[in-house]
């Protein structure tokens, strides 16, 4: 069944988007899926304990363990580098994640390499060549960024340290990220305080709609804030595969962090955040991309690097890769 859904989805869309005479099959199921996760500046709390090794960028290791947990194998996207580096990366991997993180705007490499990406993935898609994007907090609100223009449509708001239920939107189960939950999954998202929300910038659907952007999304569900302000917590991309989450399936499993309290870890928190690893996996494993040669893809692979636990010095990621070009 699960092989036979995304052929449906894939040939609907493609009726959408206005390629009806060109029949797009869905590529074979790829299952040696490599997603890349791009990188970012070091925070400041980051900077501090180990700014003297001069690292440029890093990932909180827990997006790579999330995926990895679902089946696929991570690639590091690097920050400030040439176009070339990353039209050749994007035709090698089969989706990104963008992460969540502190600045997004043009100015950091976090934001300028999220809209190159962001923009060839639109190219790639617009080709009939299947590429599904994942964002996850800021990388949520990078999406958003980007759809609209680079129009910034956020307020701020506090929804740091978190736990919350999931309103969902009427028509949520059609999606393509819940239309293939079991009921399980759904009934704890709807019920239990299971997403780890960690922002303080928020959407409205008013501000989305004002961005003109309402139209080109189906927002799933909603969240509130400690001051009672209600946020778009999920959307997807009406005509690409591109999804994203303001909170964090990524943190339950994978950060323990004493400094924040209220990370859910819960058997069901556990189980729900599994369900959007599989489910973005599985997108991934539409793309036919791949590395030109073994070595080139066993030299980009995170495997090359080692985390460093910074836990230990009470940061809020347990463990983080650190680069340095
Ligand atoms: C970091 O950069 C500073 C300034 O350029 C240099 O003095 C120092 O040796 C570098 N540290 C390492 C570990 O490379
Ligand atoms: C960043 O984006 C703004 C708004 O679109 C634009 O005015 C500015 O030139 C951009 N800066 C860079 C460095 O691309
Ligand atoms: C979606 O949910 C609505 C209301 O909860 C329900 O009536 C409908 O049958 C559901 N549709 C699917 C496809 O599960
Ligand atoms: C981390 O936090 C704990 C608990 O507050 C404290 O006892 C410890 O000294 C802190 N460690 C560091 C390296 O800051």
């Amino acid at each position: 069944m699960s092989l036979l859904r995304p052929i449906v989805v894939l040939a609907l869309s493609a009726v959408c988007m206005g390629y009806a005479a060109t029949v797009i099959t869905a590529p074979s199921s790829n299952n040696r899926p490599i997603i890349g996760v791009l990188s970012q500046e070091l925070s400041r709390s980051l900077e501090n304990e180990w700014g003297e090794l001069n690292y440029t960028s890093f990932i909180a290791a827990s997006y790579v363990k999330f995926l990895e947990s679902a089946g696929a194998r991570v690639v590091p996207i690097k920050i400030n580098r040439e176009m070339s580096y990353y039209t050749d990366v994007i035709n090698s991997i089969n989706g990104l994640l963008i992460p969540g993180g502190a600045n997004f705007y043009n100015t950091s490499g976090y934001g300028l390499a999220g809209e190159i990406l962001y923009n060839l993935a639109i190219d790639l898609n617009n080709q009939g060549d299947y590429f599904p994007i994942w964002g996850t907090c800021l990388g949520f609100e990078l999406l958003i960024y980007l759809m609209a223009g680079k129009d910034d449509p956020r307020i701020v708001c506090d929804a740091w340290d978190k736990a919350d239920p999931l309103d969902f939107e009427i028509g949520f189960n059609k999606s393509k990220i819940f239309s293939p939950a079991p009921s399980s999954v759904v009934d704890i998202l709807a019920t239990e305080p299971v997403t780890a929300n960690f922002h303080r910038w928020c959407v409205t659907k008013e501000l989305l709609t004002e961005a003109n952007i309402v139209n080109d999304i189906d927002i799933l569900a909603t969240s509130v804030d400690h001051e009672g302000l209600r946020y778009v917590a999920a959307f997807e991309s009406k005509t690409y595969p591109f999804f994203a989450v303001q909170f964090h399936p990524e943190k339950p499993a994978y950060e323990w962090n004493i400094r924040e309290k209220n990370i859910p870890h819960t058997a069901n928190s556990i189980h729900v955040s599994s369900y959007f690893a599989e489910f973005f996996v599985n997108e991934a494993r539409k793309s036919t991309h791949q590395f030109p040669t073994l070595e080139k893809e066993r030299s980009s692979l995170i495997y090359n690097y080692a985390p460093t636990y910074t836990g230990a010095a009470n940061k809020t990621y347990d463990q983080c890769y650190f680069f340095t070009d």
